[in-house]
């Protein structure tokens, strides 16, 4: 996953956009799923921890689909690194049961480009229940007021559900196989 940021300022702006990083908000939401209301937030460093715990109620093949390495404890600089956001060039939305976080969607902004990589974790218990699909959604616009156009994503093949999201989510995505992964280039304008 691509992990470097550039310089702030690398990332045009859309032409006639006054979007500043303080303009958009960054409060809290619900999301109702079934019959709970989980919380979206944007990720905080003081989520280091959250992020820890969910790692422990993640399947070896969630693991393994987000990762693509078969990690037992991720290291607390890495869980950091993750936690650890500017708000603009990277961000990340968290979805909370209670105090746990359930879901994490994340962009990573390429340096001197509009596009930007997406990462997104949904606790097993909580897939297939639409979380994801609606997570990406509100990162999507997120993402669309700072200026980037685009989000990539890495798929291993066998990930099926990620491939369907990246179709519910933008119907015309471009899906390439290369080097026994899927890119899949999702254009922002065109997310439903
Ligand atoms: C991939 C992942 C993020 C999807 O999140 P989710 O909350 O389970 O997905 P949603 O319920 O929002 O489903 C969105 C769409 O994806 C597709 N989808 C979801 N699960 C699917 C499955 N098992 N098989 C095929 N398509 C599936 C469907 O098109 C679905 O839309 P629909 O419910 O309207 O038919 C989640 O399964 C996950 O975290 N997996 C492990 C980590 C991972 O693979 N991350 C992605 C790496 S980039």
């Amino acid at each position: 996953m691509h992990d470097q940021l550039g310089r702030s300022g690398d990332v045009p702006r859309p032409k006639g956009s006054a979007v500043k990083n303080n303009d958009i908000d960054l409060g809290t939401e619900l999301m109702r799923v079934d019959d709970t209301d989980l919380t979206v937030r944007p990720i905080t460093i003081g989520d280091a921890e959250r992020l820890a715990r969910l790692f422990t109620r993640l399947s070896p093949a969630s693991v393994h689909f987000r990762f693509f390495s078969p990690i037992v404890r991720p290291p607390r600089a890495a869980l950091l690194r993750l936690a650890d956001v500017d708000h603009e060039r990277r961000d990340a939305l968290v979805a909370l049961d209670g105090d746990e976080i359930v879901a994490v969607a994340r962009y990573d902004g390429r340096a001197g480009s509009r596009q930007a990589e997406i990462a997104i974790t949904v606790e097993d218990a909580w897939q297939h229940r639409g979380v994801g699909k609606r997570l990406a959604r509100r990162l999507a616009t997120l993402a669309t007021g700072r200026g980037y156009e685009t989000f990539v994503a890495t798929v291993l093949p066998d990930n099926r559900a990620a491939l369907g999201l990246v179709r519910k989510l933008v119907p015309d995505a471009t899906v390439r196989f290369a080097g026994g992964e899927y890119q899949a280039d999702m254009p922002l304008v065109r997310a439903s």
